[in-house]
């Protein structure tokens, strides 16, 4: 059975989910695992699990901690997922169903959704499953508008693989006509190179004038498109999973990324995703660390690491393969006030946002909420 959120409403003074978001120094959102084995391809002891009833509980239970957001990834995997003997991410659930159901349980967190906008959907479709997703959660509905960067993923939906920049083209094309849809007065006629639509309407329109954009390319052209369209860019370490060396080279990246939303008038926000463990002491969130390591899937890592250390995309280059056992981006392990040490300097390296993995969600949500959070806004860092 799932549970309704008992946070108070926080949307009574008229405010956006965004505009509640942005009041913190940091925003906070939580990765939830629809993924079976969620970031981490190990085998050490947890409860986490992809199933609806597990992931609501998730998001009632950031909403009830201040989250300001929750964010569902998506992949198209071959039987077997990632392989070896977990079958890593074997089942998945699809973001866009999930938040639908996740809309009437919570009332002011934001709710994410991936989609691949390139495979064989239509603007005026996701226009409208849009704006309908919009109306159910009044406003709090975004959008992780993605251009896939698997071949294998292509050729599921029928299609060889286009190429990197010409992706960026058609989502461009894509993202000009879902927006015009949902701001249009008028039917739209619309002949591009790729799309087209004659007396294309949307009714009704969504609820702040279109939902929240966010976007999670590094490529350059991943970078302009992110720039053009989206409230929201998920970022990565250029340098990989080390925090230190992260906290060293995100200053000029977030630099750079606001200078190309700049050049199109918009204030770009960045949210990095760190995987964070925290225990009393620093020793046994390293141990933790430690033992989720060596529960590794060996078959099911290297697959993963394979993965995201190739293809053509950008965001997931300079990793080690080890470290893709514990997964996500930067990796916090600390006590409590490491954490929060951390979370401070990603801050002060310009990262606007943190998007939250953990290895054994409940209880490391619930942790991180009883211990790092009021230390959080100790630091200032959340109000
Ligand atoms: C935090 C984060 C989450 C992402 N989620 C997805 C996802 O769910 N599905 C997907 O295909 N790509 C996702 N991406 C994007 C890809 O990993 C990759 O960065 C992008 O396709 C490549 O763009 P680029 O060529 O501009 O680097 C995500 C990226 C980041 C940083």
């Amino acid at each position: 059975m799932v549970r309704m959120s008992t946070a108070p409403d926080l949307t009574l003074d008229g405010s956006t989910g965004l505009e509640r978001a942005a009041r913190n120094k940091l925003m906070m959102g939580l990765f939830i695992p629809l993924q079976q084995g969620a970031w981490s391809p190990s085998t050490a002891p947890r409860g986490t699990h992809w199933g609806f009833e597990y992931n609501a509980d998730c998001t009632v239970r950031a909403e009830e901690l201040g989250f300001d957001l929750v964010f569902g990834l998506a992949h198209w995997l071959p039987k077997g997922g990632f392989g070896g003997k977990m079958e890593f991410r074997e089942n998945t659930t699809d973001p866009l169903l999930v938040t639908a159901a996740l809309a009437p349980l919570t009332r002011n967190i934001l709710l994410i959704s991936t989609v691949h906008i390139l495979y064989r959907w239509h603007p005026v479709m996701l226009a409208k499953f849009a704006a309908t997703l919009d109306h159910m959660s009044h406003g709090r509905w975004g959008m992780n508008m993605v251009t896939g960067f698997r071949p294998v993923e292509s050729r599921m939906f029928g299609m060889d693989q286009f190429e990197h920049d010409l992706r960026y083209k058609m989502a461009e094309e894509f993202t000009e006509m879902t927006i015009q849809l949902w701001e249009g007065k008028e039917e739209l006629n619309f002949k591009g190179q790729f799309y087209k639509t004659e007396r294309g309407w949307l009714s009704p329109k969504p609820v702040n004038g279109r939902p929240i954009i966010v976007n999670a390319g590094s490529s350059g052209a991943g970078l302009e498109y992110a720039a053009k369209y989206s409230d929201l860019l998920f970022i990565t370490s250029p340098t990989g999973h080390d925090p230190a060396k992260a906290c060293a080279a995100l200053p000029d990246y977030n630099k750079k990324v606001k200078a190309v939303g700049k050049k199109y008038n918009r204030n770009l926000k960045t949210i990095i995703n760190p995987h964070i463990i925290c225990r009393e002491t620093e020793k046994e969130a390293r141990d933790q660390a430690r033992a989720i390591v060596e529960h590794q899937d060996r078959e099911a890592t290297d697959n993963y690491f394979a993965t995201f250390s190739g293809g053509d995309q950008a965001s997931w280059k300079n990793t080690n393969r080890d470290d893709w056992v514990i997964g996500g981006n930067v990796h916090l392990i600390g006590s409590p006030e490491q954490i929060v040490d951390w979370l401070v300097k990603l801050n002060n390296a310009g990262c606007d946002g943190v998007q939250i993995n953990f290895y054994d969600f409940l209880p490391d949500l619930e942790f991180f909420g009883d211990r790092v959070l009021p230390l959080m806004k100790q630091a200032g860092l959340r109000c």
